[in-house]
């Protein structure tokens, strides 16, 4: 079984996702690190987030073992992130790890904003999962100021709404939900309903 997961940024969709892939036994990627490691890589070798190609090659040799964790999550790798994310030679360096992951024995979740529509057209199951953009931005500053990472509620709106202009807005792989995917709108559930919500609607697709 492959269930895709997309939505916006701090919409709850990785946890979900993690959520989702216990209950189920299968394996979880969350596709937003790959790209945050080709941003990451690109500045640790001073190649300029605008350099398609050289950052195409660092994407074709991706691996993501030596990251730092903390690094990868950081506010500054997810911007990053969403501007190497645009570029379409990196999109397609990246297609066939997701692909095969997708693709492997027993299934898998995979989370990110195109699972649904370009890496798994076919998954079994699709959730689109968002919340209010004033709720995404009071989540996201809550978890940095939690990190020691200072910044004020209305610069994270205004970098949230700057983050889903730019991922909605790219030619290759927009940030758009799939015709088929089911919408979970997480602004007021705690993320426990929204783990419900998503099994009631996973063993109703696939019970069909
Ligand atoms: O956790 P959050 O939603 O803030 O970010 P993420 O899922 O780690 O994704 C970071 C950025 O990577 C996004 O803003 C997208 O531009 C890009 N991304 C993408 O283009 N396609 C994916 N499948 C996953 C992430």
């Amino acid at each position: 079984m492959i269930i895709a997961i997309d939505g916006t940024a701090a919409s709850g969709k990785g946890t979900l996702a993690k959520r989702v892939a216990e209950r189920y036994g299968l394996a979880h990627l969350d596709t937003g690190l790959l790209y945050r490691a080709v941003g990451c890589l690109g500045g640790r070798s001073d190649v300029s987030l605008s350099d398609e190609d050289a950052l195409a090659d660092l994407a074709e040799d991706l691996d993501l073992d030596g990251f730092d964790e903390e690094e990868l999550r950081s506010d500054g790798a997810g911007a990053n992130a969403s501007i190497v994310a645009a570029h379409p030679k990196v999109r397609a360096a990246l297609m066939d790890y997701q692909r095969r992951f997708a693709r492997q024995p027993g299934g898998a979740v995979l989370d990110g904003r195109d699972i649904g529509t370009v890496i798994c057209p076919d998954a079994d199951v699709k959730l689109w999962v968002d919340a209010a953009v004033e709720e995404r931005a009071r989540r996201r500053h809550a978890e940095l100021s939690a990190r020691g990472e200072s910044s004020s509620y209305e610069i994270v709106l205004k970098q949230m709404r700057a983050r889903d202009a730019r991922d909605a807005a790219r030619a290759d792989a927009p940030m758009v939900k799939a015709a088929d995917a089911h919408l979970i709108d997480t602004t007021s559930m705690t993320i426990e309903a929204a783990v419900e919500r998503a099994c009631e609607i996973i063993d109703r697709t696939v019970a069909r």
